[in-house]
């Protein structure tokens, strides 16, 4: 499919498609350019300096293909790469994403919050700042999910193993009387619905993709960029095209057609050409 100045998105693998899906409720009429690394899946364990050169290779990737912004729709490229993304295009407008601890320590009762998203995250001079500005004297807890961004990439989001994960991550929390649970990485608002089976309806879940949607449409806005014509998606990825078009049809629904691209190094993505 073709698309014109699209928005370009990016995340290591599916999870950016909790945002792709925000962007597309608020602003049907943009064209959506979707980079999933799959070939890298997941970022989480990886050093910042991999994630950046990553990151830095899909921006140039996308900007190649007319992209009139980015949003880094992954907490962890956020966590690493975001300044230097923006440091390395500084004529570039990019959105990212950081945990939603300030609505969270906003609305929480009990002052106790638990955060979900993956050790970069964690580690990173982001989420630190986040905490400083916003906790408080918030109680945070935190909690890596590990193996959950896989299980989600296969598509299981109802699995005894998801189950798992989520209940070792989630039931020592509610022993500390958490009434918030942030969701610190793009994969895990298509388990909320696990999620909000393990802790109950009357703990809430954030999601930050309808803010990252808003934030994006205020930037087009401000710079005179909407689209009032379009509405193309196109989807690639590094990894195996019919393993992410079927995973794409479990998280969104609908057929969609996935376009393969190959990394060259860890710095540079090259395009397939269709075959024929
Ligand atoms: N979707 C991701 C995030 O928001 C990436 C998870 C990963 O690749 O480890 O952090």
């Amino acid at each position: 499919m073709q698309t014109v100045n699209p928005i370009g998105i990016f995340d290591s693998g599916a999870g950016g498609l909790s945002v792709l899906r925000e962007i597309q409720a608020l602003m049907p009429n943009e064209d959506i350019l979707y980079f999933g690394d799959q070939g890298h899946v997941p970022y989480g364990p990886r050093p910042m300096k991999q994630i950046q050169d990553f990151s830095e290779g899909i921006t140039r990737f996308l900007l190649g293909q007319n992209a009139k912004l980015i949003v880094v729709a992954c907490n962890t490229a956020s966590a690493a790469a975001l300044k230097y993304l923006r440091q390395t295009f500084p004529d570039v407008q990019f959105v990212g994403m950081e945990p939603a601890v300030k609505p969270a320590a906003e609305k929480t009762q009990t002052g106790k919050v638990g955060v979900l998203a993956t050790p970069a995250t964690f580690q990173g001079a982001l989420y630190a700042s986040v905490v400083e500005r916003f906790a408080n004297g918030v109680e945070l807890f935190q909690n890596t999910c590990n193996g959950l961004v896989q299980q989600i990439e296969t598509g299981s989001l109802e699995g005894m193993e998801t189950r798992r994960i989520l209940e070792d991550a989630l039931h020592p929390m509610m022993e500390k009387n958490i009434d918030t649970v942030v969701l610190g990485c793009t994969h895990y608002p298509f388990v909320i619905p696990m999620i909000q089976k393990i802790v109950g309806e009357k703990v809430r879940v954030i999601d930050p993709a309808p803010a990252v949607a808003r934030q994006v449409k205020r930037l087009l806005e401000a710079g005179g960029m909407l689209n009032r014509q379009g509405g193309a998606v196109r989807f690639v990825t590094s990894g195996e095209v019919m393993a992410v078009e079927s995973v794409i049809q479990i998280l969104l629904g609908g057929n969609v057609k996935v376009e393969s691209v190959t990394w060259l190094n860890d710095r540079e993505v090259l395009v397939q050409l269709p075959a024929g």
